[in-house]
């Protein structure tokens, strides 16, 4: 029977029986006493198989001893328990087949050895056959599933909401364009601008900021709903935190304020990290003994503590308060900085922190204003080690005063006009937030970068593949 590594390690098969695996070599290693263990991975998880290459198979000189990490192989044989270190079963191979060689071995870039993240994100084709990128991988996918599976079972309906789209969700002007005008040959207006109405879509258009406004509509008819997909941002902070292309989940829920939205977003995180914890202890066991000492112990914690909660306003006096030297001004009204959050998050409290009722004029406009006139009902959650990793709010839903925010921040009423019409037909208090998925790797596997929480990061100057 042909089975995945992950399978054939369970200890479900029966032992001495057959078993064939398929996948790729990550090392050889011949013993003296005649015999070659060949160590094939299928990425079904984290550990490879040890296949064990008799001199008797018919083509072990010919072949099996030219076997190199990368060459593609089936294995079948006799399932055995394993005499061998760190793993409990291995296969006694009657026949080994080679299905793909390594063309020129020296020069293939995945050698069996650490090799650096920076070059690692050059073959970024080639990465996901190393450890480290294989745990990533499952643990993203874990994750993933867990988003789903959440809101599956607290009554969510997943929406997808459009790439394409002519709103600035957030107001902050970071939209690529989409457009299939000719760069050498641009229509122009009387005016000299380009004349977007001969444009595919007969408007100017852009790559989606956010789903929220377009899951907005959806909630004011289903409830509790949630969108998860690719959003993107041109903007030009070539940091560790952000990427130009991203994944984003945004759930939005009707009759909830600003407590039920950071109640559910804390309930969230703690059901993902124990999906991952329950899910994927073999690639936390690496990450914790390659990456981060603490990976476990700290999701742990996470899951086990209940999130702090101040307000902005507290956030500052605490900032001020805390003798600490940072490279940003901590004042009221200024937008907290990585170095803020994370000084909140990890020095302060020692734990994750909800910070909420931030100043109107630094967050969007369709956050919902406060009682005070000067602050919005505006959450952002913030994780040691990372700092924001949620921003969420309860939403403007009184029109007069979403109209206001729009001329405040220069937003084209008629532009938003569907947006409106939700306060027009039926307004209800509603309250959503938006998990950027690559900051929830890059805490959960304890990465450095966040290029390396995306199978092909967008930042910068940088879109290989
Ligand atoms: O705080 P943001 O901008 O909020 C929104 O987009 C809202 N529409 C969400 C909502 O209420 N439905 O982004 C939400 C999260 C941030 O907390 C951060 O984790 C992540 O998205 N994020 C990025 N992640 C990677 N690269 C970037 N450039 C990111 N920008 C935001
Ligand atoms: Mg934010």
């Amino acid at each position: 029977t042909t089975v995945s590594v992950e399978h054939a390690l369970a200890g479900k098969l029966p032992v001495g029986g057959e078993a064939t695996v398929r996948g790729w070599v990550r090392t050889r290693r011949d013993s003296k006493a005649g015999l070659s263990f060949v160590n094939v991975s299928d990425g079904s998880c984290f550990a490879p198989i040890q296949v064990v290459a008799p001199a008797s198979l018919a083509n072990y000189e010919s072949e099996v001893k030219r076997l190199t990490a990368g060459c593609a192989v089936i294995a079948s044989g006799t399932l055995a328990p394993s005499q061998g270190q760190g793993q409990a079963f291995e296969i006694q191979a009657d026949r080994i087949e080679v299905v793909g060689w390594v063309d020129d071995p020296e020069t293939y870039p995945i050698q069996p050895k650490a090799h650096s993240l920076e070059f690692l994100r050059e073959v970024a084709h080639l990465r996901p056959r190393t450890n480290l990128f294989g745990a990533v991988t499952r643990i993203r996918d874990c994750l993933a599933k867990a988003v789903h599976r959440y809101f599956h079972e607290q009554g969510y309906y997943w929406i997808t909401t459009p790439i394409i789209t002519t709103s600035d969700a957030e107001g902050a002007g970071q939209m690529f364009r989409v457009s299939t005008l000719d760069a050498a040959n641009l229509p122009l207006g009387d005016d000299g601008a380009v004349d977007f109405s001969r444009d595919f879509f007969g408007k100017e258009t852009f790559l989606t900021v956010s789903g929220q406004l377009n899951v907005e509509a959806y909630c004011l008819a289903l409830s509790k709903v949630y969108t998860f997909g690719p959003t993107f941002r041109a903007e030009n902070s070539n940091t560790t935190r952000h990427l130009a292309e991203f994944w984003m989940v945004e759930p939005e829920i009707a009759f909830a304020d600003l407590a039920e939205d950071a109640r559910v977003a804390e309930e969230f995180l703690k059901y993902l990290f124990r999906a991952v914890l329950r899910e994927r202890g073999d690639d936390m066991a690496f990450i914790t003994e390659r990456v981060q000492k603490d990976a476990i112990t700290r999701l742990e914690a996470f899951v086990n503590a209940p999130f702090e909660r101040i307000s902005y306003t507290e956030a500052v006096a605490l900032l001020q308060k805390s003798g600490q030297k940072f490279d940003f001004p901590v004042e009221w009204g200024l937008d907290l900085q990585t170095e803020h959050e994370r000084w909140l998050t990890e020095v302060h409290v020692g734990r994750p922190v909800v910070v909420t009722d931030y100043p109107e004029h630094i967050k969007a406009f369709y956050m919902r204003l406060n009682d005070d006139g000067r602050t919005v009902a505006a959450m952002d959650v913030l994780a040691p080690g990372i700092g924001e990793i949620i921003g969420g709010s309860q939403r403007e839903e009184r029109l007069d005063v979403l109209d206001k925010r729009m001329d405040q921040f220069g937003l084209d009423r008629d532009h938003y006009q569907w947006y409106r019409d939700f306060r027009r037909y039926g307004t209800v208090p509603h309250a959503g937030f938006g998990l950027g998925f690559e900051r929830l790797v890059v805490y959960v596997c304890g990465l450095a970068n966040i290029r390396d929480a995306i199978p092909y990061p967008r930042a910068p100057g940088q879109a290989e593949f």
